[in-house]
């Protein structure tokens, strides 16, 4: 991968897989602007990289909403002047640990309008600048789930959102790619994060032996027998964004560690 002379823009890129996506690209070159809302963790993350020798910034960005999206994008232009490579990748964990008739209105409302509205807008945005850009074009790689491939019992609506995700991303790809922009996206299995590890917590109530066998169990279900590393995930996301990929648009790249090789 060279990413040299070029930008990545990594939506949630202060944390877990964002975090270690933006290592990646600025490993290989790229400027790279990370977003999310927490500004000390983004200052941290754009610091981190600098120092490596990198080149980076942090803007605090609420994906779900418009008008930051908008800015985020005229910003990172402002900046760096152009936009080669995005990656959709922040989400909230709220919907899930509830059956499905149980969430709330407000829960449906919140989790879509993170984890499903954020990417849309995001490729809103980041596509209207690869389409005016000369020269023209880009790559963007959203970040799905495995949850999105099949059902999620107790995580319905993060399953929908991340379902979505497909839907948009391939639709996407169709329409833009003989404009010089390619659009995938990412099914992610298990990742060593603050999400997955709230996920574990969570669903053990708390109990560090019940925590230690419910993680023990996965892992035994996962052909790789082990939990995946951020880093891991931003390979993948920035390959499929690299030149390696350029005949790569409307997938959704599997990485798992083989979890779900069974169900396909
Ligand atoms: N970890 C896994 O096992 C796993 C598995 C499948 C899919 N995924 C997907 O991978 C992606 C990254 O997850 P992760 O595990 O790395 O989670 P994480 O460590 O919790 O990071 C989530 C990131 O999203 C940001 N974020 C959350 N809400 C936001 C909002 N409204 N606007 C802007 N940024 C927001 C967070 O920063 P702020 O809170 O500061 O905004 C943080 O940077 C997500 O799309 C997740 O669904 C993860």
């Amino acid at each position: 991968m060279n990413f040299h002379g070029q930008v990545a823009l990594i939506t949630g890129g202060t944390s877990g897989i964002g975090r270690a996506t933006a290592h990646v690209f600025a490993r290989e070159g790229a400027k790279v602007v990370i977003a999310a809302r927490n500004a000390e963790r983004g200052e941290q993350v754009a610091s981190e990289i600098r120092k490596l020798g990198g080149e980076s910034f942090f803007l605090a960005t609420d994906v779900s909403k418009s008008n930051d999206v908008e800015a985020l994008v005229r910003k990172t232009v402002g900046r760096f002047g152009r936009l080669d490579c995005a990656v959709n990748n922040a989400a909230a964990y709220t919907g899930a640990f509830l059956l499905t008739a149980d969430f709330t209105e407000e829960e449906f409302d919140h989790t879509l309008a993170v984890d499903l509205k954020g990417v849309w807008l995001g490729m809103k945005f980041q596509i209207h600048q690869m389409l005016a850009q000369n020269p023209p074009g880009g790559a963007i790689v959203n970040t799905s789930s495995v949850n999105g491939l099949g059902g999620a019992p107790m995580g319905a609506l993060y399953s929908a959102a991340k379902a979505g995700i497909l839907g948009l991303s391939k639709s996407a790809a169709l329409e833009y790619g003989t404009r010089g922009i390619r659009i995938n996206a990412l099914a992610a299995g298990a990742f060593d994060t603050p999400m997955l590890n709230n996920v574990f917590d969570r669903s053990t109530g708390g109990d560090p032996d019940a925590r230690k066998k419910a993680e023990e169990g996965f892992k035994a279900m996962v052909a790789l027998g082990r939990i995946g590393d951020p880093r891991e995930a931003g390979e993948v996301i920035a390959w499929l964004c690299s030149d390696a990929a350029s005949y790569v648009t409307g997938h959704t790249m599997i990485a798992d560690g083989g979890l779900s090789a069974r169900f396909r």
